[in-house]
C-alpha cells in the first residue's frame, strides 16, 4: 500500500462505524441527524487541524478556507455527509475526505495557492430527509425559495429550519460570488470506469432528472365485505401506474424508477384510502424527460378513471439538463489524461452549474453499484482521486 493509501485508509477508518447500520450493512447519514452531526463535527475538527477557518452559509452548508475568504477567486472542493437509507459509505463522504488529503498533498509537496482553497460540505445533497436533492446548493444559489426550504418536512413532521435551528438564509450571492470554480470528486455509480481499465474520469453532463410525487385518493373499506365491483382501490392505480413508468422508460432509453410508497391505512384488511409513490425520472435529453413524465401521467390518469380513483401529481424536485464548462472540463482532461462520462446521477455539481465554472472527478467502483451498502473504491484508486484532485487544484488555484 503506498503511503496516501495508507492516509486515506486511515482518515476514512475515523468515518466508518458513523451511522452504519450492523444489519444492512449501510449508513443512514440524513441530513442534521445525529450521526451527520457527527460527522460535520469531524470537518470543523480536520479543517481545524490544518489551520481552516470554518464558516457556514446560514443554509447549513460548510466552507473551510485555506486562504483569506475574502480574497475572492476562490477554488472550492468537496461534497456531502449525507446518505440514502442504506447507502454506501463514499457517495459524498469520499468528496470531502479526498478534499483534506489533497490540501496535504499540496502542503507536503510545498506548494502555496496563489487563491484560496475552500473545502465545502453540502446539506441535504440526496433529499432522503426533507424530499428535495441538493438542497443546500440550492439555498446557496437561490434556486430554492427560503420559505419553500424552510418548511419542508421530514417523516416525523420536524421542518428544515427546524432541524438547522433556525430559518435558512437563502441565496447568498456575495459569497458564490468568491468561488472562481467548483470541483466535486464523487465515487462512480455505474462501471464504465472499470472497463475503460483507468481508475479517474471528468464528467461531461448530468442528465436531467427529477421528482414527481403521484397521489392516489379511493376509498378506504374493509377486505372482507366490499365487493370487487363496488371498490375505488388506489392501490391498482398505483400499480399500473408503477409498470407504466417502466415500460415508458424502456420505449424512451430513459430511467424511471418508483422506489418509495406510502399507504394509508397500511393495513392488511383495509382497502386503501390512499397510496403515494414517487416517481424518480430520468433521460438524456430534457424533451425526452418530459415526454416520459407525461406518458405516465396520461396512464395513470386513464388508470384511475377505471379504478374510480383520484391522482394528484406534484412535481418536488427538477434538475435541467448540465453541460459541465466544456473549457474546464477539456483542461481537467487533459491535464489528467482521464476519460470523459456522462452520468444519470444528481450532484451539488450539477446545481452550482448554472452559476460558476464546475467540473467533476469521478473515482472507479468495482461494483459499479451505488445508493446501497455493495458501493465500493479501492484504497488504491482513492489515493489516485487524491492525487488527482490535488493536480486540479494546483492547476486552479496556484498557477
Ligand atoms: C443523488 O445521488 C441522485 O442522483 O438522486
Ligand atoms: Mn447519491
Ligand atoms: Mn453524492
Amino acid at each position: 500500500m503506498t503511503d496516501l493509501a495508507a492516509r486515506f485508509r486511515q482518515l476514512w477508518d475515523e468515518l466508518a462505524p458513523v451511522g452504519r447500520d450492523e444489519r444492512s450493512g449501510g449508513y443512514l447519514r440524513y441530513a442534521l441527524t445525529e450521526p451527520e452531526l457527527w460527522l460535520r463535527a469531524w470537518f470543523r475538527e480536520q479543517a481545524d487541524r490544518r489551520g481552516m477557518p470554518v464558516h457556514s452559509d446560514g443554509n447549513g452548508s460548510l466552507f473551510a478556507w485555506w486562504g483569506d475568504p475574502l480574497a475572492g477567486d476562490a477554488v472550492l472542493t468537496g461534497s456531502h455527509f449525507d446518505s440514502v437509507p442504506h447507502g454506501g459509505a463514499y457517495d459524498g463522504p469520499l468528496g470531502i475526505v479526498s478534499a483534506f488529503l489533497a490540501v496535504d498533498e499540496l502542503r507536503a509537496a510545498g506548494v502555496t495557492p496563489v487563491r484560496p482553497v475552500v473545502v465545502g460540505a453540502f446539506v441535504e445533497e440526496e433529499g432522503a430527509r426533507f424530499g428535495v436533492p441538493c438542497l443546500g446548493s440550492r439555498l446557496l444559489t437561490g434556486e430554492i425559495a427560503v420559505d419553500r426550504a424552510a418548511g419542508l418536512r421530514d417523516a416525523a413532521g420536524v421542518s428544515f429550519a427546524e432541524a438547522l435551528g433556525e430559518r435558512p438564509a437563502g441565496a447568498d450571492p456575495a459569497l458564490l460570488g468568491r468561488f472562481a470554480a467548483f470541483v466535486e470528486l464523487h465515487v462512480e455509480q455505474g462501471r464504465a470506469l472499470v472497463e475503460l481499465a483507468a481508475p479517474v474520469a471528468v464528467a461531461s453532463a448530468i442528465w436531467p432528472h427529477g421528482r414527481w410525487r403521484f397521489d392516489f385518493h379511493g376509498e378506504g373499506n374493509h377486505a372482507g365485505t366490499t365487493r370487487m365491483a363496488d371498490r375505488r382501490d388506489p392501490m391498482l392505480t398505483y400499480a399500473f401506474t408503477v409498470l407504466a413508468a417502466n415500460k415508458e422508460a424502456r420505449l424512451r432509453d430513459a430511467h424511471a424508477t418508483v422506489a418509495r410508497v406510502a399507504v394509508e391505512p397500511n393495513a392488511t384488511n383495509a382497502i386503501p384510502a390512499k397510496v403515494t409513490g414517487w416517481l424518480d425520472a430520468r433521460a438524456a435529453e430534457p424533451a425526452t424527460l418530459h415526454g416520459l413524465v407525461e406518458a405516465v401521467r396520461a396512464k395513470a390518469a386513464e388508470r384511475a378513471r377505471r379504478d374510480g380513483t383520484e391522482l394528484t401529481l406534484t412535481e418536488e424536485s427538477a434538475t435541467p439538463l448540465v453541460g459541465f464548462d466544456g473549457g474546464l472540463a477539456k483542461r481537467l482532461t487533459t491535464l489528467l489524461d482521464a476519460p470523459v462520462l456522462p452520468t444519470g446521477a444528481g450532484h451539488d455539481a450539477g446545481v452550482l452549474a448554472a452559476h460558476l465554472p464546475t467540473a467533476m472527478l469521478f473515482v472507479r467502483n468495482p461494483t459499479g453499484v451505488s445508493h446501497s451498502p455493495a458501493e465500493s473504491a479501492t484504497d488504491a484508486d482513492c489515493a489516485a482521486g487524491v492525487t488527482a484532485l490535488a493536480r486540479v487544484l494546483e492547476e486552479l488555484a496556484c498557477r
